[in-house]
């Protein structure tokens, strides 16, 4: 593999423009040399503002006429399965956004695709990526607090989301999936894999298909018990969109993430108080800017574990267990009993 990467990109709508932003970044390592969009329109013009040398209207085109290192899917999941096939049938690595896809079995059957293909397969699961969160990850890894014990996610807001992402309103699988697999991915890795599931659903925002509030308490392997939490339909003042804030309990001491990402460490008796506030980029604007540094830190990962033939943290095996939560999550919706992720 040449020390520059020749990248691919397909789906050019909402959020394509942060992953455009992040792989001019990254140009040292990376060079994007196509886009894609069925929308020609919008593939014509993600290229010309992101000097890109050549676009096309169809993916499988564009695989046949491109020799890539690998391809980047920013559709929305309905197209992801058959275009990560697509990726395997021509055996490039291929990094996905999230949601994985609608089903469990799509998810599955990408993971062995990819893996009989002997093609890398990451999800753009961004959030654990967060400058904020990445260090939340370091105080806890650290021992700063001791083993967790209890802990609480939770991502609320009344931020109109519709508005740039109108198909979330039709999504008879909503929050769950949408935010969900964000907020269970952070529950799994900052306090440990998950035994029990327990959720209940509400829908709230009147015209929409799904579900947009959903509760969630997780019961972790090693004890702990944590409550994760989302919504869409939130009217707080001020709106914390798009932070996460959370508290984390362990056996010397806890932190706790507040709105305007204060981060708050005490530890065996003593306090310690920083701004965690991400920086603003050349490209990045409020309130945005905490999910878009996020799609930097996220694709750099992809192209390290490329370039060390390393498995990304979030490959898509890793993924599935993610997904599992979300699917125990829907089970325990309906049933309202505890339900087990599939492992
Ligand atoms: N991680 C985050 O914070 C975050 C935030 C927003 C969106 N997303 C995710 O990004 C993905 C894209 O969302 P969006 O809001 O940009 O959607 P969008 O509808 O605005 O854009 C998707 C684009 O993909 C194109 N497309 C669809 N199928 C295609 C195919 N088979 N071949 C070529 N082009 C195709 C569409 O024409 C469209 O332009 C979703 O999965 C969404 O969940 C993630």
């Amino acid at each position: 593999m040449s020390s520059r990467l020749r990248a691919g990109l397909i789906g050019c709508g909402f959020y394509a423009r942060n992953h455009l932003h992040a792989w001019r970044d990254l140009s040292d390592d990376v060079e994007l040399v196509a886009v894609c969009d069925r929308d020609e329109q919008k593939a014509g013009a993600a290229a010309e503002a992101f000097s890109v040398p050549r676009w096309y209207g169809d993916a499988a085109r564009m695989m046949e006429a491109e020799a890539l290192d690998f391809v980047d899917i920013v559709t929305t999941m309905p197209s992801h399965k058959s275009l990560v096939l697509l990726a395997a049938s021509h055996k490039v690595p291929v990094i996905v956004q999230k949601p994985f896809a609608p089903t469990w079995q799509d998810c599955l059957d990408m993971v062995d695709v990819c893996r009989n293909a002997g093609v890398p397969l990451m999800v753009h699961e961004n959030f654990r990526f967060q400058s904020p969160l990445l260090e939340v990850r370091r105080v806890l890894e650290a021992g700063t607090i001791g083993d967790v014990t209890w802990g609480r996610i939770n991502w609320r807001t009344g931020y109109d989301i519709y508005a740039g992402q109108p198909y979330l309103a039709t999504e008879e699988r909503f929050i769950l999936l949408d935010i969900g697999v964000h907020v269970l991915d952070l529950a799994r890795v900052l306090l440990g894999e998950v035994e029990r599931v327990f959720c209940e659903t509400q829908s709230v925002k009147p015209s929409i298909a799904g579900e947009d509030m959903a509760t969630i308490m997780l019961k972790h392997h090693n004890g702990a018990v944590s409550v994760v939490d989302c919504s869409y339909a939130t009217k707080r003042d001020p709106d914390p969109f798009p932070e996460v804030l959370l508290e984390i309990e362990g056996r010397r001491g806890s932190l706790l993430l507040s709105p305007g990402l204060e981060l708050r460490v005490t530890s065996e008796g003593a306090t310690t108080v920083r701004s965690l506030r991400t920086p603003l980029l050349p490209w990045t604007s409020e309130p945005w800017h905490v999910s878009q540094e996020s799609v930097l830190n996220t694709q750099r990962h992809w192209v390290e574990c490329l370039k060390a033939a390393r498995e990304p943290e979030t490959s898509g095996r890793d993924n599935l267990k993610t997904y599992a939560l979300v699917e125990a999550a829907y089970e325990s919706a309906t049933s309202h009993q505890a339900a087990r992720p599939n492992s």
